[in-house]
């Protein structure tokens, strides 16, 4: 068993966009209300914002955070999130089947993440509502003064516009689950009206029309190419959403799921450009993979949760070794392609399939998926590489032609860094590799950092983090060849100057 991988610095896929590290927070179990939020809490500032969470976000360095929803946004009325708080409504939230105490809106949020160093990615409401709640929740946010919604913005304590750029057209509207759920076409109508009447309120904004919810979906890849046709012009990005589970117990298997991800990425790719060549058009649509992550640990803990209270623990996967590993997998696949792919929110960031967690009034602490999303966003800016690549290959249950190391490579001109991720997924053997970076003359290798553990199983709790990175010190570089030894099961960050 051996890897070999030559990498050089003009072989290049794309300029990365930093937003691939994005982040989601939905109105969904303790998201927002005893996660991002919990006045009371001792590490709550003014706002009631705990900041033990903002900085665990500031470790991860999450360009962009995806709110309010989800599932979520389909039923939300905006207009009850801002203004007095004693004077805001209760309602119930009918996606998740909680009450919403609408304590924190938009304005909050954006506050938030602005603590937090990110932008927001804002959804608006395609199920219930429509353009016109849409333009003026945009003119709330983005239009300076002098008209009745962004006056109401002023007179609510916030002067100067929010200068939102990123907007959703709605969430998942190909789900029958959906409140509001749409075909295609009464999707792809509405998704361009709203397209356009909100690019006249603020031309400067981006939007993603909503693809399929996963690419299991019966009306995938046709919801794609008909919503594109008829929205074509006014929207820039298609959302992709996909969530991968290990029910079967399969680790081979499941390590094996990044290649899903590719081929879905592949597929959609294929939908814009079908329609780019059908409409002869120039403009090319970007993806924005804006729903990932491992989600299946908490499915049946979920069932139990009682309807109609306030942040019940939903959807709290705890995350083991394996998850970490995949999650590394599935980074480095939007590393490869980072010439369409140019936004992506992990879902979601806090206690909700998430690689935070707190404990109401108690602690913070970090999941095992936490490591390889802060490596990727801290070290994974700047161009992306092609590595080429020749690494043994296995098959699994659903695959064929399994490759046992997985690999992206990030150069970073500015700081004459170079980063080299991979994922060993060989489930019995460590996998020696050499890595030829002639082309990188006078770089040093600063450290190998390794995720280990013996058991695929492990997981972290408040008290132990028993999965958590490590120096691997005996990988060499010696005139431009790297010598390493990868673990068996491992995700792996090579860091060169
Ligand atoms: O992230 C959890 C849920 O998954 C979101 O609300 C929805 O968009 C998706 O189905």
């Amino acid at each position: 068993l051996k890897t070999t991988m030559i990498l050089d610095k003009s072989y290049q896929i794309a300029k990365i966009d930093e937003r691939i590290y994005g982040s989601f927070i939905e109105h969904l179990g303790r998201a927002v209300y005893g996660g991002i939020y919990e006045p009371g809490h001792p590490e709550a500032d003014e706002q009631g914002f705990r900041k033990d969470v903002i900085e665990l976000v500031k470790e991860l360095n999450v360009p962009i955070v995806r709110y309010p929803g989800g599932n979520m946004v389909s039923a939300y009325n905006w207009e009850d999130g801002v203004g007095p708080k004693d004077e805001r409504p209760r309602r119930l939230e009918l996606a998740w089947r909680t009450i919403e105490t609408n304590e924190v809106g938009t304005n909050e949020f954006v506050d938030w993440a602005k603590k937090a160093g990110s932008e927001v990615m804002m959804a608006v409401n395609l199920g219930t509502r429509g353009i016109d709640a849409a333009r003026n929740l945009l003119e709330y946010t983005n239009h300076p003064g002098g008209t009745y919604w962004s006056d109401l913005r002023r007179s609510h304590g916030y002067e100067e516009p929010h200068n939102i750029k990123t907007w959703c057209l709605g969430n998942e509207m190909d789900g029958p689950w959906q409140i509001g759920h749409k075909t295609a076409y009464e999707y792809g109508r509405i998704a361009n009206e709203t397209a356009k009447a909100m690019k006249l309120v603020d031309p400067t904004i981006e939007l993603v029309a909503c693809g399929s919810s996963s690419s299991e979906m019966p009306t995938f890849p046709e919801y794609e190419a008909t919503t594109l046709d008829l929205a074509y012009d006014h929207v820039d990005y298609i959302s992709l959403h996909q969530y991968y589970g290990n029910r079967s117990n399969d680790p081979a298997n499941y390590l094996a799921k990044n290649l899903a991800m590719d081929h879905f990425i592949k597929s959609v790719i294929a939908t814009c450009d079908y329609i780019k060549a059908k409409r002869r058009s120039k403009k090319t649509i970007k993806l924005s993979f804006d729903e990932w992550n491992v989600w299946y640990h908490s499915n049946d803990a979920d069932k139990q949760i009682e309807p109609w209270t306030i942040a019940p623990p939903q959807l709290e996967d705890h995350y083991n070794f394996e998850d970490a590993l995949l999650v590394g997998s599935l980074l480095i696949t939007f590393l490869q392609h980072a010439d369409r792919v140019k936004m992506a929110a992990m879902a979601q960031l806090v206690n909700v399939i998430a690689p935070i967690m707190t404990e109401n009034e108690g602690r913070s602490w970090k999941q095992t998926i936490f490591y390889p999303y802060m490596h990727a966003s801290v070290y994974g800016r700047g161009i992306s590489l092609k590595p080429i690549l020749s690494t043994p290959k296995y098959d699994s249950r659903d695959f064929t032609d399994v490759p046992y190391v997985d690999s992206a490579a990030v150069y970073n001109e500015e700081k004459e860094e170079v980063t080299i991720f991979l994922v060993n997924k060989h489930l019995e053997s460590g996998m020696p590799i050499d890595i030829d970076l002639r082309s990188f003359e006078d770089y040093q290798l600063v450290e190998h950092i390794e995720l280990v553990n013996d058991d695929l199983k492990a997981v972290n709790t408040a008290d132990h983090q028993a999965v958590q990175p490590q120096h691997n010190t005996n990988s060499k570089l010696d005139n431009g060849m790297l010598t390493a030894q990868l673990s068996k099961t491992s995700w792996n960050v090579i860091r060169l100057k």
